[in-house]
């Protein structure tokens, strides 16, 4: 394993959860204007739960904060029940006092599609780039939208989705039919600029993937091995994905 990875190996998802939240709510507590990177799906629910009751109890101000989603899915309004806007401010901005003039994600809706993604890689940088950037991980590997075969260069841009993430994605859809076949998404080379990567996964279906991570050759065949080149990236599992890491 790359020595800088910092492994966090919590006994349950719960708990890797309080983790994940309370490193955010330092970061907040000491830099109010931080700029984040969030992710969906199911992993980051917790956090973001725990995310709101630190602000319902007085420990965390968002009002200066500043977010940048990873993705979202080409085609669907923010107003879309499964869209990762909507996501976002049923699991989190609502319960929040963050400014919704400053939670960007991309939009799914555009007509413009290399000017949404120019646009919304021209906004990162306006803002100084991204203070942490939270991440899920992908069955097969994969870091936001980026499937394998992304290089670790890419940029943010439109993609297809693989099978296995539609089939992933279909649960929280009312049929597999619905689920949008192409997204936008940061670049590898978008999120590696991150100046701290906070990577959450949980449950023994992501054990192989967390392996692959840390343990395996760098390459775009998973895309999260790619982390293994940034100096400051902080893995945090449950017992049952970190399987026998320490
Ligand atoms: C979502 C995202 C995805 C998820 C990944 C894991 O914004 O970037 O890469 O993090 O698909 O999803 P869950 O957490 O549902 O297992």
């Amino acid at each position: 394993m790359r020595d800088g990875f910092k492994l966090v190996v919590c006994d349950d998802a719960d708990s890797a959860s309080e983790v994940v939240s309370n490193e955010i709510g330092l970061l907040i507590r000491e830099k109010p204007e931080a700029v984040l990177g969030l992710a969906t799906g199911g992993t980051p629910v917790a956090t973001y739960e725990k995310l709101a009751e630190s602000h319902r109890l007085g420990e965390c101000d968002f009002s200066k904060t500043v977010t940048f989603n990873l993705d979202e899915y080409l085609g669907l309004a923010p107003t879309h029940s499964q869209s990762f806007r909507f996501f976002m401010e049923r699991q989190l901005f609502d319960h929040i006092n963050v400014a919704p003039a400053n939670t960007h994600v991309p939009n799914g809706l555009t007509d413009d599609v290399a000017a949404e993604c120019q646009r919304y890689e021209n906004l990162i940088r306006d803002h100084g780039g991204i203070e942490m950037q939270l991440l899920g991980l992908g069955h097969n590997g994969h870091i936001a939208f980026n499937e394998p075969g992304s290089p670790k260069e890419s940029r943010t841009r439109q993609v297809d989705l693989t099978g296995e993430t539609i089939e992933n994605n279909a649960r929280f859809f009312d049929s597999i039919g619905d689920v949008p076949r192409h997204a936008l998404t940061m670049g590898i080379g978008t999120i590696l600029e991150s100046k701290r990567i906070i990577l959450l996964a949980t449950g023994d279906g992501k054990r192989d993937a967390v392996q692959k991570m840390v343990r395996g050759p760098m390459t775009s065949d998973h895309p999260a091995s790619f982390l293994q080149t940034h100096p400051d990236v902080m893995i945090v599992l449950d017992r049952e994905a970190a399987g026998d890491l320490k």
